[in-house]
């Protein structure tokens, strides 16, 4: 079998001989004599038009096909310089592999998003879905590309884990009892003491804690895995299941932790503008216009680095503009992010310096006393998309921060030992992969990235 992007790559290797390709028909017209299928076999964006004749003996069978039905087409590829495509397929013999009912869903028509997520087992055979998905793929490689190239170890961090590494208490449980008849202890209270083999376990909201204890031993590693929040935020950009990206490195403060992710960004984008041309070209058509010149902008200039303390000022001036008004000491709204990145600046900002109270435990406090070193990256269209900080490596200053954040020691003493057994100054950070993958394809809901998405309320399929 022969993939119709091999064809269009190489076409020359293939004009005036026979191929075989198996896809799905697009479309299809027939006339007495002769009849055009578009197929599409899903290795490219574009797809392929078949001419077949009623010399062939099942013209007919063929002639009756719906869209969606799955084809073997073999023929010749003849050049086809006056058409839209350079080429076609003249079929010698075209077997119908599995008809598809008359009522499939996917007519050539626009759909919208919303019904297309109520089909998300048929949807990837949609243009749209066809490139994100695309593209979704091409990222995940250009990531493990990018820190493999600089030698970093890829960890897999679990999935079932002990402690909340965000201590935001945003986790599923993760339990072994039947919960409609947990054991009762003697008082008739519920004994959860059976539970996971006698520990109570939740899904990782992140694998950083358990990331940095291997950038204490190999000095740079990242891992790449699916992350869980059991948050109840129905928007466009939160979903319960997803995956981050999380590299740690030893030896390393917050500049070079945001001279990483700057120069991990701007691989991705390089990456796949490099390849897959066709399909950020119908992003840029269909679904975001200025998406194009936007990330060609991000290439070519440095990302903004403002402190929190600086951001407040700029987005105090302007208030009134705000559902949620901004004083010292409030958390980032996605409306304040956006203003940063899409009015202010029209570029990447990182935000650095946030207040303690509003960041996690493990963050290194400043000599302020009042921020830590912390940075979020924020980005037009989305807000944040990363979020990551120089770690507190000073043992006393932790427990203290730990003590105050109501943590219980017992389930961190790995992480203390990291700070009691040859502690270096090391960073991180977490990159939502979702939200990357809106930033580079110009969708605008998570639900629209995520093959088969898990938000508040879904869990379909
Ligand atoms: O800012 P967050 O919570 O940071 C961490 O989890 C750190 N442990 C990362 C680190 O330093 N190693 O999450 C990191 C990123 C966010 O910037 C956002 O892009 C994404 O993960 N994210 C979500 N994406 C989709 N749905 C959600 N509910 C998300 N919550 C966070
Ligand atoms: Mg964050």
């Amino acid at each position: 079998i022969t993939k119709i992007k091999e064809v269009f790559r190489n076409p020359q290797e293939y004009l005036d001989k026979e191929i075989t390709i198996g896809g799905w028909i697009r479309s299809l017209r027939d006339s007495k004599t002769f009849g055009f299928i578009v197929i599409n076999d899903g290795s490219y964006f574009e797809p392929m038009q078949v001419v077949y004749h009623d010399t062939m003996e099942n013209f007919e069978q063929i002639s009756k096909q719906n869209v969606g039905a799955a084809l073997m087409v073999t023929g010749t590829l003849v050049a086809t310089p006056q058409a839209k495509q350079p080429f076609e397929i003249q079929a010698r013999e075209v077997v119908v592999e599995g008809a598809s009912a008359p009522d499939y869903p996917l007519q050539k028509k626009r759909h919208s998003f919303e019904y297309l997520r109520t089909i998300s087992h048929l949807r990837p055979r949609t243009n749209t879905f066809q490139a994100v998905f695309r593209v979704r793929s091409l990222i995940a490689f250009a990531i493990h590309k990018f820190f493999q190239e600089q030698g970093f170890v890829y960890v897999h961090t679990p999935i079932i884990t002990g402690s909340d590494a965000e201590g935001a208490g945003e986790m599923f449980q993760v339990t072994t009892l039947d919960m409609k008849n947990v054991p009762q202890t003697e008082d008739g209270s519920p004994d959860y003491s059976q539970d996971f083999f006698g520990k109570e376990t939740s899904l990782t909201v992140s694998g950083q804690l358990n990331g940095e204890t291997f950038a204490q031993a190999f000095g740079d590693i990242y891992t790449f895995g699916p992350t869980f929040r059991a948050e109840n935020s129905n928007t466009t950009r939160h979903a319960a299941e997803f995956w981050m990206i999380e590299p740690e490195i030893a030896f390393a403060d917050l500049e070079d932790d945001m001279d990483l992710a700057e120069a991990m960004l701007k691989y991705i984008i390089k990456y796949v503008l490099e390849e897959a041309p066709e399909e950020m070209k119908f992003f840029n058509s269909f679904v975001d216009k200025g998406l194009a010149s936007r990330l060609e902008l991000v290439l070519n200039s440095d990302f903004e680095r403002i402190t929190y303390t600086k951001a407040i000022e700029l987005l105090e001036k302007v208030n009134d503009k705000f559902e949620f008004k901004v004083t010292w000491g409030s958390d980032l709204q996605t409306e304040h992010e956006r203003y940063l990145t899409e009015q202010l600046y029209k570029k990447p900002v990182f935000v650095t310096d946030y207040p303690k109270e509003i960041k996690a435990f493990y963050m290194k406090q400043n000599a302020d006393g009042k921020t830590v070193a912390a940075m979020d990256c924020l980005v037009p269209g989305i807000g944040e998309i990363i979020g990551g900080s120089q770690r507190e490596d000073d043992m006393d200053k932790l427990r203290a921060r730990m003590e105050e954040c109501n943590l219980d020691e017992g389930e961190y003493d790995f992480y203390l030992d990291l700070r009691k057994y040859g502690s270096t100054k090391h960073a991180g950070f977490g990159l939502g992969f979702e939200r990357c993958v809106m930033y580079l394809t110009g969708m605008g809901n998570i639900r629209d990235v995520v093959p088969f998405p898990r938000t508040a309320g879904t869990c379909d399929l």
